[in-house]
């Protein structure tokens, strides 16, 4: 059974998705050729640290790093380290914060510097997708009628979606129920509820989509090399205009009020 939040849990949520929106846009802008994932990881932690959350993911399974940093053929989970970041690289950022009890998860692509357009168009592509997703988030539909607009958008593009990772239920945990396909499984699906929060997240590959685990255990890669571009919002559930909680605006406006 998927238990749908109150009031005062949808709360805590805005607030937790507010921080992890704010962290991951600040992250995003010193994104630029030659500075280390490593570098990035420890601006995330200090950036997490200075907003009043942690992370959710530092030890989650025995996760090592703060934040998930993703290069070109990384899918989801690259673990940073010595690697530096060249021109033309795209770089999916993930970031996930415990804030109150309470976790906000969202993630996005970008470019150091500039890259192809064949990668651009990818990259808008998983970006436009997540927010057909989003569209279908509303109650009286079904799972399904989100993982189906976002296989349908990828798919017109000539791209393909991962199969093995999926969103998911968020809240007081980070992985709750429902799994949030990003294709059609043919499976049961779940009818969604007012109050319900979720992270959609699609990961489209260029071309196929296979992937493989690296082996640190984490860094999950494309099979073909190709690179691969990852997006996610954690969603509010409602009757009418789902409401993404990953929104940064939130907090800004709170920290501007007070000074
Ligand atoms: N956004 C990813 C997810 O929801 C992040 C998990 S990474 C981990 O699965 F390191 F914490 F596992
Ligand atoms: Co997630």
């Amino acid at each position: 059974m998927i238990r749908p939040k109150n009031d005062k849990e949808i709360e805590g949520m805005r607030e937790a998705g507010a921080l992890a929106n704010a962290v991951l846009l600040d992250v995003a802008k010193i994104i630029q050729p030659s500075i280390s994932t490593r570098e990035i990881d420890e601006y995330a932690a200090r950036r997490i640290e200075e907003y009043g959350g942690k992370s959710a993911f530092l030890g989650y399974r025995g996760y090592p790093c703060y934040t998930c940093i993703s290069v070109n053929e990384e899918v989801v989970h690259g673990i940073s380290g010595g690697r530096i970041v060249q021109f033309g690289d795209i770089i999916s950022l993930d970031v996930g914060v415990v804030y109150n009890g309470f976790i906000g998860d969202n993630a996005l692509t970008v470019a150091a510097g500039g890259c192809d357009v064949e990668v651009q168009t990818l990259m808008d592509v998983t970006e436009k997708s997540l927010y057909e997703g989003i569209s279908k988030a509303v109650a009286g539909n079904r799972v399904v009628d989100i993982s189906r607009a976002i296989q349908k958008h990828v798919e017109a593009n000539g791209f393909s979606v991962v199969r093995e990772f999926v969103g998911h239920g968020v809240g007081r945990k980070m992985h709750e129920e429902p799994q949030i396909p990003n294709f059609v499984d043919g499976g049961p699906s779940p009818k969604l509820k007012a109050g319900m929060t979720i992270a959609i997240e699609p990961m489209v590959n260029m071309g196929s989509p296979d992937v493989q685990v690296q082996p640190d255990g984490w860094t999950v890669i494309t099979r073909d090399g190709k690179p691969s571009a990852h997006f996610e919002h954690t969603v509010l559930v409602t009757e009418g205009e789902p409401e993404i909680l990953t929104c940064a605006t939130r907090m800004h406006s709170k920290v501007e009020a007070s000074s």
